[in-house]
């Protein structure tokens, strides 16, 4: 169409796009339903015009984007922790949905085009849950996070004795009474973490199961069989592979049923799926995930508990004994948090290695793929994890 671009990125065709679709269109919103039309792919846009000041236009199919409402003006970002300094309420855009931002005003047509109200809900997160506080990054404050995050995860899941299994939904308890395998699909730490409760759920609750990187899963063409509980597990709730496999899972076999464990209670997976289970682990700000990981393995004790209980596979004191541990978890990881300063020693004699082995058995298996992830993650040392056997 003539247009010369001065990028490689994908984004300025966007705007080209954009301004080509102006110059048949009488308002800046119309270009931009018109053009998003063309568009294939996941996006979450803010456009802005030379020819509109006085406008936002914020557009989302695939990638999160949120509207903050403020008192003196209105905002967009990824993720409502961006805009907690300005605004605790914030409105959530779905599926195609083209909104335009005014100072004083907010309009949202959905993917037909129709004007059509969201509801603008306010925000539970302190804004000390997203400051550094005394620590030296966020990931270090997420660590010391952990006990915490376990003990909010594990509020009013349990009793003094069992798992409450309605805390993954009214109709949980109908779900995995007929579920007859389980399939876990995950990403990075998530995906470990589904790693470790592989071992839990054939072991514990005697139900077989499968886990997959959804990156794997929603580029193949797998066999979905009736009777299957399909279990995303994702910190976000937004990992595009992860989305893209529970679709492509659900149009494969309608009828399987679907849970999501998350730290995200507004995202594309709990929107998504039959049952959520949110981890309260609160924000997770820190690139590397460790309070999520942590707060995920709880949470799926709990699921491979519920799916015992209700397959007779465990008895009462097996049940208890599971609750006694997974309450005394927060003590037992402060106690491990004690020893900070003699991992910080430990880890000035491994600083200058250039290849890490972990090695591990059992759930140590996956225990150690996540240390081996984590180690890459963060100081770009080489590691790899292998089964100890
Ligand atoms: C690891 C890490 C990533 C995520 C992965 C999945 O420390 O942060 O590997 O675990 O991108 O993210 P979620 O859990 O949000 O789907």
């Amino acid at each position: 169409k003539g247009y010369s671009f001065s990028s490689e990125t994908d984004t300025e065709v966007i705007a080209h796009a954009i301004d080509f679709a102006m110059k048949s269109c009488s308002t800046f919103i119309s270009s931009v339903q018109l053009a998003i039309k063309s568009f294939s792919g996941s996006y979450g846009l803010g456009i802005v015009s030379t020819k509109y000041p006085n406008q936002i236009i914020a557009t989302k199919k695939g990638s999160p984007l949120v509207i903050g409402v403020g008192k003196n003006g209105n905002y967009i970002a990824s993720d409502q922790i961006a805009l907690l300094s300005v605004t605790k309420k914030f409105i959530f855009l779905e599926e195609g949905d083209v909104a335009v931002l005014k100072i004083d005003q907010i309009t949202i047509y959905d993917q037909n085009g129709n004007l059509v109200d969201r509801p603008t809900k306010t925000s539970k997160l302190k804004k000390g849950q997203v400051d550094l506080g005394n620590y030296d990054h966020f990931m270090q404050k997420e660590i010391f996070e952990q006990p915490q995050a376990i003990r909010d995860t594990l509020e009013s899941r349990i009793t003094n004795d069992s798992v409450l299994i309605s805390s993954f939904g009214y109709k949980a308890e109908e779900k995995f009474k007929h579920a007859k395998r389980v399939q876990i699909i995950a990403c990075g730490t998530s995906y470990n973490a589904g790693l470790v409760a592989k071992y839990w759920l054939e072991d514990i609750a005697k139900i077989s199961c499968n886990v997959e990187v959804a990156s794997e899963y929603r580029y193949r063409h797998p066999i979905l069989l009736n009777g299957t509980l399909f279990v995303t597990l994702s910190q976000s709730g937004e990992t595009a592979d992860t989305v893209e496999a529970l679709k492509t899972a659900k149009i494969i076999n309608s009828n399987i049923s679907t849970l999501c464990i998350t730290n995200s209670d507004e995202s594309s997976l709990t929107r998504l799926s039959d049952l959520t289970f949110l981890t309260h682990a609160g924000p997770e700000i820190g690139v590397a995930s460790t309070k999520a990981f942590t707060s995920q393995l709880v949470s799926l004790a709990l699921l491979v508990c519920s799916i015992g209980k209700l397959k007779n596979t465990i008895n009462k004191d097996q049940e208890k004994r599971i609750v006694d541990g997974l309450k005394r978890l927060p003590g037992l990881i402060n106690d491990a948090l004690l020893q900070e300063m003699q991992i910080k020693k430990l880890a000035k004699r491994f600083k200058e290695t250039n290849r890490d082995l972990f090695l591990g058995r059992g759930t140590m298996h996956a225990i150690a793929m996540e240390g081996a992830l984590k180690l890459k993650e963060i100081s770009y040392i080489h590691a790899e994890a292998y089964p100890a056997g």
